[in-house]
């Protein structure tokens, strides 16, 4: 490599924990061609966007966050310098010419199927630069190609994901076949694809060999995995914790985003046997009205989430859950509002994400003709709210009086305090030294604070 210093780059992150991954990743693929990450906007020679489009809200974030941008390039290239900037994820996916057309200073827009494709496509608008700025036009890539873009990218290691070393994600499944009709994902990520067992057993066991501890396994439907093993078998999510549960080193695994549908017997039995599989799940279920239930095309009953919640927790007792809500889904009468918040009360989640339904375009929701009232979607929003941040302080109140296992992660927010995930995903502070970073420690919990536990150590389980 040349002895030139090395140019800087700037990913700022929007959306799911997917675009965290795939940030790192593009990270470590533009690394070999110079570009040291950076932390200052201010001082990048490249900036990259990586998009969310799930609601309308996000979305527009770009074009906001372009705006900026086009300033600090302008600012640049007044003293002479210049700034690269890439725009990829889920917006450019979905709307790739468009943000060519509408913001002409970008020089790069690509989806997430082509992040392996980054360094010729950065090679290329690096060529473009010579080019008039009038005459110039972004380089698009937003095709959904043949071939496996994680054999050609990077594979996760401990350095990159900056303050994240002792746990980690990995996106074992990508893009989803189920169409949920307020949802933009199966567009913007395309066809569920699964990436071959030996590939993510590999990778988890780097990531255990530079120190990870925790790995939370990702896909926009990640219990959906159905990897191929050697052989060509396929593997499903629950075959593939009993290989992981192997690997020397790593200590807890998670998972993340489920679908009810896919939750099979494999990976409940998994949830029974492994306590290495942390007992936490996040299970989106949406809404509890059957009716909209079936307008957004979820496949499932309330009913049937139900008994799917009793077979987990008769699977494993502790377990605790999280969902998502959508509020405001068009034609969501009172009356279908209040089964949500039943099926909610029903449940006792430990935690819950809730939104105010987006239209998006080009999913079949859009053309729903009874669309909710913004004020409307507001109360209920607040309401359902209420419920959930009730549950989750219940939740943490429960916990008070039991010793759970703690992985110690970080200094804590006062001298003298340490902090750690509880394995239903809570911070924990405590009294303790910086020695037992790293380790998985028994902890009583003493007491709540706002959104997190206090506890007290007691005995060393794993170093
Ligand atoms: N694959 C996951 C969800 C991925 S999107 C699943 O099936 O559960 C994350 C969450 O965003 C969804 O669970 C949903 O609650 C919310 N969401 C998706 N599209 C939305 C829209 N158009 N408006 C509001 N919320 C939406
Ligand atoms: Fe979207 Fe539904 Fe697929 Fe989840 S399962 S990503 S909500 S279409
Ligand atoms: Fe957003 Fe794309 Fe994730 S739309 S939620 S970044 S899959």
């Amino acid at each position: 490599m040349n002895q030139i210093a090395p140019k800087k780059l700037f990913i700022k992150t929007y959306g799911c924990q997917m675009n965290v991954y795939d940030s790192d990743r593009m990270a470590d693929a533009l690394a070999p061609h110079g570009y040291a990450p950076t932390q200052d906007m201010a001082e990048a020679d490249l900036v990259l966007l990586n998009t969310c489009h799930i609601r309308e809200k996000a979305s527009e974030k770009v074009f906001s966050e372009l705006g900026r941008l086009k300033e600090l390039q302008n600012e640049k290239r007044a003293t002479g310098g210049d700034l690269m900037i890439g725009v990829a994820g889920c917006v450019a996916q979905a709307e790739g010419e468009e943000i060519a057309r509408r913001a002409p200073m970008v020089d790069m827009v690509f989806g997430p199927q082509a992040y392996h494709r980054l360094p010729d496509m950065l090679a290329k608008a690096e060529g473009n630069r010579h080019m008039h700025p009038a005459l110039r036009r972004a380089v698009v890539d937003t095709d959904f190609p043949e071939e496996d873009k994680f054999a050609h990218l990077p594979a996760a290691k401990k350095d990159v994901t900056i303050g994240r070393g002792l746990t980690a994600f990995l996106t074992v499944q990508e893009g989803c076949d189920k169409f949920c009709s307020f949802c933009v994902v199966p567009y913007t990520r395309g066809a569920e694809v699964s990436r071959p067992v030996a590939q993510v057993v590999e990778e988890a066991r780097r990531l255990a060999d530079a120190g990870v501890k925790e790995i939370t396994l990702l896909g926009q439907n990640v219990n959906a995995y159905h990897g191929e093993d050697v052989s060509g078998r396929a593997v499903g999510l629950g075959e593939l914790a009993y290989l992981l549960a192997e690997i020397p080193g790593l200590e807890r695994l998670r998972y993340t985003t489920s679908h009810p549908r896919d939750m099979d017997d494999a990976l409940i039995a998994a949830h029974r046997d492994l306590d290495f599989l942390m007992p936490y799940l996040h299970l989106p279920v949406q809404s509890g009205s059957d009716r909209i239930l079936k307008v957004m095309n979820r496949k499932h009953t309330a009913a049937e989430y139900m008994r799917l919640i009793e077979r987990i927790k008769t699977a494993r007792p502790d377990m605790a859950f999280s969902g998502d809500f959508i509020v405001g889904f068009p034609g969501e009468s009172d009356a279908d509002f209040e089964d949500t918040l039943k099926i909610i009360r029903d449940v006792g989640y430990s935690s819950a994400y809730s939104f105010k339904y987006s239209t998006r375009p080009g999913t079949p929701g859009a053309n729903l003709t009874e669309q909710i009232d913004e004020a409307v979607k507001v109360e209920r929003l607040a309401r359902l709210q209420d419920l959930v941040n009730k549950q989750t302080s219940d939740f943490h109140a429960s916990c008070v009086g039991r010793t759970l296992p703690v992985l110690i992660e970080r200094v804590g927010r006062m001298p003298g305090q340490v902090g750690g995930r509880s394995p239903y995903l809570q911070a924990v502070h405590l009294e303790g030294s910086t020695d037992l970073i790293g380790g998985i420690h028994e902890v009583e919990i003493i007491g709540t604070s706002t959104n997190s536990l206090v506890g007290r150590l007691r005995q060393a389980v794993a170093a």
